[in-house]
């Protein structure tokens, strides 16, 4: 990985999403008396990061796609098609049964045809990719795509620029998309990647050496949005350039850290989004001024 083509590949995803993206704020508070920062990633057009990595996909696409099919455990396909609405492109998203109904129904509401195909996120690509295979349709992964990577690169860009003190950062892992785009764009801070205990497929594959399938526990809190079966070959490869820590959190462990943010700084995250602050809680994240990424806010939930 050559640190000046991801500089430029960042920078040139950075100027491609400004138009529809957020520049998201970075909160600066104190929890458990020790100061941490917050990147409110979570207050995201669309509720959720992902949309950076679809619109820099889809605006990078030349010609630009006439039409894209995607498969999403749901904040993925929200993004998608929310993207391709606004770039004018018709959607078609697959989501296994199992995808949160706000996930799916915001999704349609954007204008994307939803079509759900078994109970694995598994499941739903390999229907997608037919579809996109019989119809030669432009098929957009949810993270093992460079374009992708790229635009989700953007929000670590704007934490080394906003915050650019903090010398750790903490990221949530599903397929890996962000940690990738996020540990190219921070060095050299050392980057935490947190995953529920229910779906760590970045520790199987550390543990493997090489990517492989894994269980996804479908009644995790955060599985619905983290539980890729397998970490993506381009999360993997950047893992090993830049090697971030590990850290693997319990699903307990990540409500109670959904439900702090609320109690304490008025902040409304899903599960999947709080897991970052979920290691930091447990002590897994060091560092003198650790960022954490708060990464989704698209769950059903009414904050007592
Ligand atoms: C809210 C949220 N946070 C973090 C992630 C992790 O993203 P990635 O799949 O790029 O690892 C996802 C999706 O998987 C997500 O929906």
């Amino acid at each position: 990985v050559q640190r000046a083509d991801v500089d430029t590949q960042t920078q040139l995803a950075a100027d491609r999403i400004a138009p529809y993206a957020r520049r998201t704020p970075v909160l600066r508070a104190t929890a458990d008396g020790r100061p941490v920062v917050f990147k409110l990633e979570h207050l995201q057009v669309t509720g959720v990061f992902k949309v950076r990595g679809a619109l820099n996909a889809l605006l990078a696409a030349d010609p630009r796609p006439p039409r894209v099919i995607t498969a999403s455990g749901g904040n993925h396909g929200l993004a998608v098609a929310s993207a391709a609405s606004w770039l004018g492109i018709p959607a078609t998203v697959f989501v296994p049964g199992t995808v949160p109904e706000i996930k799916a129904r915001r999704a349609a509401a954007a204008g994307a045809e939803v079509v759900r195909v078994g109970q694995r996120y598994a499941d739903a690509e390999q229907a997608a990719r037919e579809l996109a295979g019989a119809e030669g349709a432009y098929y957009l992964h949810a993270y093992d795509d460079p374009a992708v990577v790229a635009g989700q690169s953007t929000a670590g860009l704007e934490i080394a620029q906003d915050a650019p003190e903090c010398d750790v950062v903490a990221v949530p892992v599903g397929g890996g998309g962000l940690l990738a785009g996020v540990s190219a764009a921070v060095a050299p801070r050392q980057v935490i990647a947190v995953e529920p205990a229910a779906c760590a497929s970045l520790h199987a594959a550390v543990a493997a050496g090489q990517p492989v399938d894994t269980e996804v526990d479908p009644s995790s809190a955060a599985g619905s949005a983290l539980g890729a079966t397998r970490i993506g070959q381009i999360a993997f490869a950047a893992w090993n350039a830049f090697g971030a820590g590990l850290a693997k959190v319990s699903d307990k462990e990540i409500l109670a850290a959904r439900d702090r943010l609320w109690e304490e700084f008025r902040l409304a995250v899903e599960p999947a989004g709080a897991t970052a602050f979920a290691a930091w809680l447990s002590g897994q994240v060091p560092g003198d001024l650790p960022c954490l990424l708060l990464t989704g806010a698209n769950a059903t939930w009414s904050p007592s």
